[in-house]
C-alpha cells in the first residue's frame, strides 16, 4: 500500500525540490503552496532561511506566519506535492488566499493525491489550534475545489473577484474535527510523524 508523509524541508532534497519545479515549468502549470520555492531556484538555501523566517514571523497586514511541507511518497520516498499553511489569517488572506495553498506535481496529478495532501494539512491546523479553515479556488479549478468538497469543505460564496484572480472565485470553509474524524480511512495510509 502507498504511505504518505509531510517533511519539513531541509537541503537534503535540494536537487529534487528544483527538479520538482521544473516538472511544472516543463508543463505550464500554475504553481501553488511552495512557499515561494519557484523564484528561489538559485538560492535553496536561501529558501530554507526564508521557510523559517516564515514560521516565526509574528502575524501583521503585510504577512503571517505560515508552514510550508513536502508531501513524500514513502514508497520510493519522491515528492509528489507541496504544501502552504498560513497559521493566522489577515483581512488580505480573510478575503482571499485563505488558510492553504497546495500543488501536486503534474506527473502525479488525479491520483486523489492532493485529498492526502490536505488531510494532513488539516491535521497540522488542529495541532495549531485552527477550528475552521478557510480557503477559495477558481471556479474553472475544479481539482482544487474538489478537494475541499471531498473533505467536507462547503462553498460559502461564489463571486466575481477583478482583483486579485480576475474570474470567478468559490470560497470554502472546512471544520478541521469533523473532517478528520468523517475521513479517518485516510489514517492508513499516512505514515505516523511528528511535524506541526
Ligand atoms: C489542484 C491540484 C493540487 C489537484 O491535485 P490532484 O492530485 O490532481 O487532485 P486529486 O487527484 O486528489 O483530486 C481531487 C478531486 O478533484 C477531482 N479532480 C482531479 N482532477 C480533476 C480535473 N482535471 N477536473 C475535474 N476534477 C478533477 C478528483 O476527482 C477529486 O474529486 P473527488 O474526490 O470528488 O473524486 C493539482 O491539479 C495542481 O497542483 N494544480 C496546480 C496548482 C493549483 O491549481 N493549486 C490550487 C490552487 S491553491
Amino acid at each position: 500500500m502507498e504511505q504518505f508523509f509531510f517533511e519539513v524541508p531541509g537541503i537534503a532534497r535540494k536537487s529534487e525540490a528544483i527538479a520538482f519545479i521544473h516538472e511544472f515549468h516543463e508543463f505550464g502549470s500554475e504553481i501553488n503552496g511552495t512557499g515561494g520555492l519557484h523564484r528561489y531556484l538559485d538560492n535553496y538555501e536561501g529558501w530554507l532561511e526564508k521557510l523559517n523566517k516564515d514560521y516565526s514571523r509574528e502575524p501583521s497586514e503585510e504577512k503571517v506566519p505560515a508552514r510550508t511541507f513536502f508531501l513524500i511518497r514513502a514508497n520510493d520516498n519522491k515528492i509528489i506535492g507541496m504544501i502552504n499553511i498560513r497559521l493566522a489569517l489577515n483581512e488580505r488572506l480573510r478575503h482571499y488566499g485563505g488558510h492553504i495553498g497546495y500543488s501536486i506535481r503534474p506527473t502525479e496529478r488525479g491520483k486523489g493525491y492532493n485529498k492526502i495532501n490536505l488531510y494532513l494539512a488539516l491535521k497540522v491546523c488542529e495541532q495549531h489550534g485552527i477550528e475552521s479553515v478557510f480557503m477559495d479556488a477558481d471556479l474553472n479549478n475544479p481539482a482544487s475545489w474538489r478537494t475541499m468538497e471531498s473533505l467536507g469543505g462547503k462553498r460559502i460564496r461564489e463571486y466575481y473577484d477583478d482583483i486579485n484572480a480576475h474570474c470567478i472565485v468559490v470560497d470554502y470553509c472546512i471544520d478541521v474535527k469533523k473532517a478528520l474524524e468523517e475521513h479517518s480511512e485516510l489514517e492508513s495510509v499516512i505514515l505516523c510523524q511528528n511535524v506541526k
